[in-house]
Parts: C-alpha cells; sequence; structure tokens
C-alpha cells in the first residue's frame, strides 16, 4: 500500500491558471495533497496574507511586479514561510538577486521535478528554523523569569535592609530621647536644687541688708551730729579730736558719708538680680511638672532667657526680647522651656564675640510664634538637611551631644505644632516654633498624644 498524500498548504502566486495545474500534477506525484491559493496580483497577495501557509510559490515575473515585490510583502509581515520561486524565464543571475532578497529557492518551470524536494528541503529548514526559534523564546523567557526573581529578591532584600534601618533609626531616637530625658531630670535636679540652697540665705541676706541699711544710716546720721562737736573737742581735748580727724581722714568719711545712699541701692539691685534668678531657675526647674496647662508663655520664655543671661555675657552676646504678650497657651511650660532654652544656645554658640540674638513671641491667629534668630555663621549646608537628627552636631567632641534640636523637635510634636529654620550661610539662623494656642481646639486631634 502506498503511503497517504502528505496535506500541503500552498500560496500560488501567478498570473497563469494553466500553471496551477501542472504545479499541482508535479505535487500529487511527489507524495503531496496539495491546498493551493493562487493569487495574481500584490492586492489578492495581501488580502490572502493571513492563511497558513506550508510553502509560497512565487512567478518571477507578474505583469508590472516581480517576485522580489511579493516577497517584499510577505517579508513585510514578518512571516517565516517558505518562498520558492517557479519562473519560466530567470536568469541565474536574478535566481541569485532573490535569493539574496529572501527568497529560499528558484526553480525553472521546465524543471518542476526539484520542486517536491526543495519544498521537502525548506519545510525541514523552517522546521529547524522554529526550534531554533522556540529554544531563543525559551531561553529569554528563562533569563526574563531569572531577572524577575532576581529583581524581587532584590526587593525583598531591601525591604529588609530597609526596616532594619528604621528599626535602628528607632532605637538611636528612643536612645536620645532616654539620654535626654535623663539629662533633663538631672540637670532639672541640680537646678532645682541650687536655687533652693541659694533661696534661704538670700532670704536672711535681703532681710538684713534692709534692716543694715536702717542701722547704718541712723549711724551716719549720728557720725554728722559728732563732727558738729568738732571745734569744743579740739579745744577741750586737742590729742585725742587729732587722733579723730586721722582716723576719719584714713576713712575718707566725707566720701563715705556722700556715697552711702547709691551703694546701698545698687546692693538692693545686686540681691534683687539675685533673686529674680532664683525664681527664675525654680520656674525653669519645674521639670517633673510636664502637665498640659493654661499658661502664660511669655513668662516662661522669660524666665528661661534670664538663665541663660550668663552664657550670653561670656561671649558678649545681646539677647533682646519682643515677647507677644501671646497670654495663655495651652502647653507644657517645662517642655517648651527647655525647647527655647536649646535654641537660644545654639543661637549664642552660633553667634560672633559681641552678636545679637533676637527672641520674639507673636500671636498669628490660632496659633503662637516663638521666635529665636541669630547673626552668627549659619547652618553648616552640610548639616542643615540633618540638624533634627538625633547625635547630629558640628562642635567640638564634648562640648555639643546634638540631642538639643532633635528633642526639641520631639516636643513641638506633642504639641502638634511645629518648628522651622531658615538660614543663609554667613549670615545667620532663625527657628521658629509655632504652636497652637489651644490644641484641644484641633478638632478630633486630642487623644493623638
Ligand atoms: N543657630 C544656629 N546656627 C548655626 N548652626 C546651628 C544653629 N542651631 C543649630 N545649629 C547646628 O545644628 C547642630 C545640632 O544642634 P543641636 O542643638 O541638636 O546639637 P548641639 O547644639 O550640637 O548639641 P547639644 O544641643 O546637644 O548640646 C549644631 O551642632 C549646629 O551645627
Ligand atoms: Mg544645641
Amino acid at each position: 500500500m502506498s503511503d497517504p498524500l502528505r496535506p500541503l498548504s500552498v500560496l500560488f502566486v501567478e498570473d497563469d491558471p494553466d500553471a496551477q495545474l501542472l504545479i499541482e500534477r508535479q505535487l500529487r506525484r511527489s507524495g503531496y495533497a496539495p491546498d493551493i491559493r493562487r493569487v495574481e496580483t500584490l492586492a489578492e497577495l495581501r488580502a490572502a496574507l493571513a492563511g497558513p501557509y506550508d510553502v509560497v510559490l512565487s512567478d518571477y515575473s507578474l505583469g508590472a511586479v516581480t517576485a522580489l515585490d511579493v516577497l517584499a510583502v510577505f517579508r513585510a509581515e514578518g512571516r517565516d514561510v517558505p518562498f520558492i520561486i517557479v519562473s519560466g524565464a530567470m536568469g541565474d543571475e536574478l535566481g541569485v538577486t532573490a535569493m539574496l532578497s529572501g527568497a529560499h529557492d528558484y526553480i525553472f518551470k521546465g524543471n518542476l521535478s526539484r520542486l517536491a524536494p526543495a519544498i521537502e528541503r525548506e519545510l525541514r529548514e523552517a522546521d529547524g528554523r522554529r526550534d531554533r526559534r522556540a529554544a531563543q523564546d525559551a531561553l529569554r523567557r528563562a533569563n526574563e523569569e531569572l531577572e524577575a526573581r532576581i529583581r524581587a529578591r532584590t526587593e525583598d532584600l531591601e525591604r529588609v535592609a530597609r526596616s532594619e534601618r528604621e528599626a535602628h533609626e528607632a532605637l538611636k531616637l528612643a536612645q536620645a530621647h532616654l539620654v535626654q530625658a535623663e539629662k533633663l531630670a538631672a540637670f532639672g535636679q541640680m537646678v532645682a536644687g541650687i536655687a533652693h540652697e541659694v533661696n534661704n540665705p538670700l532670704a536672711y541676706v535681703i532681710n538684713n541688708v534692709a534692716v543694715l541699711q536702717r542701722d547704718v544710716g541712723g549711724l551716719a546720721a549720728l557720725v554728722e551730729r559728732y563732727q558738729t562737736a568738732d571745734a569744743v573737742l579740739a579745744r577741750e581735748a586737742p590729742a585725742l579730736a587729732e587722733e579723730i580727724r586721722d582716723a576719719a581722714a584714713r576713712l575718707d568719711l566725707p566720701y563715705v558719708l556722700t556715697h552711702l545712699p547709691a551703694q546701698w541701692a545698687s546692693t538692693r539691685d545686686g540681691l534683687s538680680r539675685i533673686l529674680q534668678l532664683v525664681l527664675d531657675l525654680r520656674v525653669f526647674a519645674r521639670l517633673d511638672r510636664g502637665d498640659f496647662d493654661d499658661v502664660d508663655l511669655d513668662a516662661g520664655v522669660a524666665s528661661t532667657i534670664n538663665v541663660l543671661r550668663g552664657r550670653a555675657a561670656q561671649r558678649r552676646v545681646t539677647l533682646s526680647l519682643a515677647l507677644g504678650p501671646v497670654g495663655r497657651v495651652y502647653h507644657q511650660p517645662s517642655k517648651i522651656n527647655q525647647v527655647v532654652m536649646n535654641l537660644v544656645a545654639n543661637a549664642i554658640d552660633a553667634s560672633p564675640v559681641g552678636g545679637d540674638v533676637a527672641v520674639e513671641t507673636r500671636l498669628a491667629g490660632a496659633w503662637v510664634e516663638v521666635s529665636v534668630a541669630d547673626r552668627g555663621e549659619g547652618i553648616a549646608p552640610e548639616v542643615a538637611g540633618r540638624i533634627f537628627e538625633p547625635f547630629v552636631t558640628t562642635k567640638p567632641p564634648g562640648e555639643g551631644t546634638g540631642l538639643g534640636l532633635s528633642i526639641s523637635y520631639g516636643i513641638v510634636q506633642e504639641h502638634m505644632g511645629e518648628i522651622v529654620v531658615s538660614s543663609e550661610p554667613g549670615r545667620g539662623a532663625t527657628f521658629v516654633v509655632r504652636l497652637p494656642r489651644d490644641r484641644r481646639a484641633l478638632s478630633g486631634r486630642d487623644s493623638i498624644v
């Protein structure tokens, strides 16, 4: 029994209908059951392109067009189907040109016995090409899959690194808060202790000075009365009178008597300044009383500034104040004092000798603003973006911990406020703290802190 005929779908580009019969017969003889679709023009070719074809057979010259034009249409579609030129009149030269343009073979109509083997070979080669393409596709897919897996893995690793970094940051921040809280507590206790210790002797010094002023005033009046008896004494007891005169000269009695009132005044002034400082220290040191309260914010700022006057004086920095008044603000006085203290201390540190630092408070609608401006060196550009991070400092070791601003930032956050800085290198820095006058009035945000 002979082998069954193999189906073969053929696109046949040919303007001679008789040629189809020849081809069909030749293919049947070679064991194929051809299904031939014949087209005559490029337009028909385009319309027929979609079909699945095993092979394209094309005449060389079709009126105005040639097999090369047909080939171009086919290639433009990106189809890889064996393309064989079957022509009655085509020289070897044209055949070579056609093959260079992508035709797979060319056959003369007078030698159709070559057709079947050529188709056979081209189908095998097309299969080979398909297999290679499939292998390449598989390789490309495997590559893509691998790349996707590497990408996913990299992202995983980055995520892990990120969360580790975040955990580390959180730890650093928590540690900073702890250190600062302890620093504050210790500092507060020390300040409160000193204020208390100074307060007792200060109280009796102030009392005694008042008594002394009265008594010394009386004694001075008495001495003046005695002086009126000078002439009598000189006559009655000249030696004694001489002795008294010498003693008075050594004492420079007239000077002492004239300047006593001024000295009392400056002593009283000094004492009241010490008293004010002690009171300020006590206000400032109420660090344990961290409760929110409706209290005068300006008073806290003023007392904090007074605490820093010594530090300012050391560098001959003038502290100028322009306080609101902003009145009562719902806040934690001890903590906001701490913020002001950090900002003003930084401003003093940044100021040149003889510079000045301006501290202002003002109302701005439902907010109060505290601004601290200096005309120092400004914030170094390389740290500008990080100054609110803990442990970021440009001060020499032992002078700055780099915690002041990070703690201040946290405190202002707790108050639902914000802290902003503007600085021009070489022209100073201005920090502005904005706090809600009453954060209870900020709807629905009460319970956050
Ligand atoms: N007014 C300012 N002018 C210029 N630089 C400033 C000013 N305020 C802060 N800085 C910069 O920000 C850094 C961080 O300030 P921060 O108050 O957090 O820490 P510190 O002052 O260095 O140390 P600490 O306050 O803990 O003693 C400072 O070291 C300084 O470089
Ligand atoms: Mg500081």
